[in-house]
């Protein structure tokens, strides 16, 4: 091609290999065997998968199993879940799928065979996501140590343990596509709207659900009263004495990075994880956004606690 006699050669190199040092010192010592690939994909998709939080629901920390080869138990209303292996191991994990395979089940839910997936994975969030990071992402994945670790069933409660009742669910309260930006919003807001709605999906732990486990949308991200593991979730709207009102954007994406409240005290219960395996890794630009799209929103008042609005 003729490009490569052009100046873009030496340059493209020299992208692919500062990549290729990002990436090693990224990932410390260990060094996966991995498919050739686009050493810029995989670095782009570690960034992805961590704004996304899949390590803490896919990997069963408690007991020790291998990074990402599923098991963790998931407690919720309906049963017992048990997250599946990620890992690229062709016969246990996901090491056969295409491209295509991993975007439908991100965007719509959907198994290589046709299953549809339980909303205890997040994909009604991740279903905004853009085709772009969703391959960089699956690079990444693809780049990890795969683990022959089989799928544990679900333990769930009548009827949920049949999935043809996905098939309605789905109907009534999922929305499939990849988010649209707002032209009436700036950069910065729709870039904290997409890390906010669809990669860090906070919604699904801080937005109470109805009695089918489906997002009540009215009142988005005002607190769970029934979050992971049954404990209640805090509101982050900014109400003035429910939510984080009175917070300082400064004292939001201090929290993101370090887990300190602005009190003083420190993130407990599933929020831990999320910070330590996700909002932490973030860059200080994207925090920022994800606090002006927070602060952007109308305060609600939580379920339960009278009026909607402030
Ligand atoms: C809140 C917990 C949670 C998070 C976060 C999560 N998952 Fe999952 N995931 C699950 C559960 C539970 C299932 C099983 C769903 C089912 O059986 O219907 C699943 C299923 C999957 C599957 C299907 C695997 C198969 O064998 O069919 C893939 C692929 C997947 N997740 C990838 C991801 C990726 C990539 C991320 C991050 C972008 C992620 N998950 C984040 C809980 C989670
Ligand atoms: C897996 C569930 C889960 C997810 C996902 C999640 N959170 Fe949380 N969050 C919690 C829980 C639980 C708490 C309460 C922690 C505690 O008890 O200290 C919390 C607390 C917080 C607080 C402190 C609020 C207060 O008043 O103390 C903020 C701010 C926050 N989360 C923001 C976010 C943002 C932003 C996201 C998305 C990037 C997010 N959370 C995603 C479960 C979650």
């Amino acid at each position: 091609m003729i490009w490569r006699a052009g100046p873009w050669a030496g340059g493209g190199r020299s992208y692919i290999r500062a990549a290729a040092v990002l990436l090693v010192l990224g990932l410390g010592s260990v060094e996966p065997a991995r498919a050739a690939g686009d050493e810029s994909a995989i670095v782009r998709g570690e960034y992805i998968f961590r704004a996304a939080g899949c390590q803490a629901c896919h990997t069963d920390s408690k007991n020790k199993g291998a990074p990402l080869a599923g098991g963790r138990a998931l407690a919720t209303p309906f049963g017992i879940f048990y997250s599946p292996n990620i890992t690229p191991d062709p016969v246990h994990g996901i090491g056969a799928w295409s491209d295509d395979e991993f975007i439908a089940a991100l965007r719509k839910g959907r198994a290589p065979d046709g299953r549809h997936y339980y909303p205890a994975f997040p994909y009604p969030s991740y279903t905004g996501m853009n085709a772009r990071d969703m391959r960089d992402l699956k690079s990444y994945l693809f780049s990890r140590p795969a683990a022959a670790t089989p799928n544990r069933a679900h333990d769930l409660k009548f009827p949920f343990g049949y999935r043809f009742t996905l098939w309605p669910w789905k109907l009534l309260f999922f929305t499939e596509g990849y988010r649209v930006e707002d032209p009436d919003q700036d950069a910065r807001w729709n870039r904290g709207a997409y890390l906010v709605e669809n990669l860090g999906h906070c919604g699904e732990c801080h937005t109470p659900r109805n009695f089918l486990g489906a997002a009540d949308r009215e009142r988005r991200l005002s607190g769970n009263p029934a979050g992971p593991d049954g404990k209640k979730v805090p509101n982050i709207t900014p109400h003035s004495d429910q939510g984080i009102g009175g917070w300082s954007e400064t004292d939001l994406t201090y929290f993101l990075k370090s887990g300190f409240l602005p009190d003083g005290d420190f993130a407990g219960g599933a929020m831990t994880d999320v910070i330590e395996e996700s909002t932490s890794y973030l860059n200080d630009e994207d925090r920022a956004a994800v606090a002006s799209y927070l602060f952007s929103l109308p305060p609600i008042a939580r379920l339960g606690s009278g009026s909607q609005a402030e």
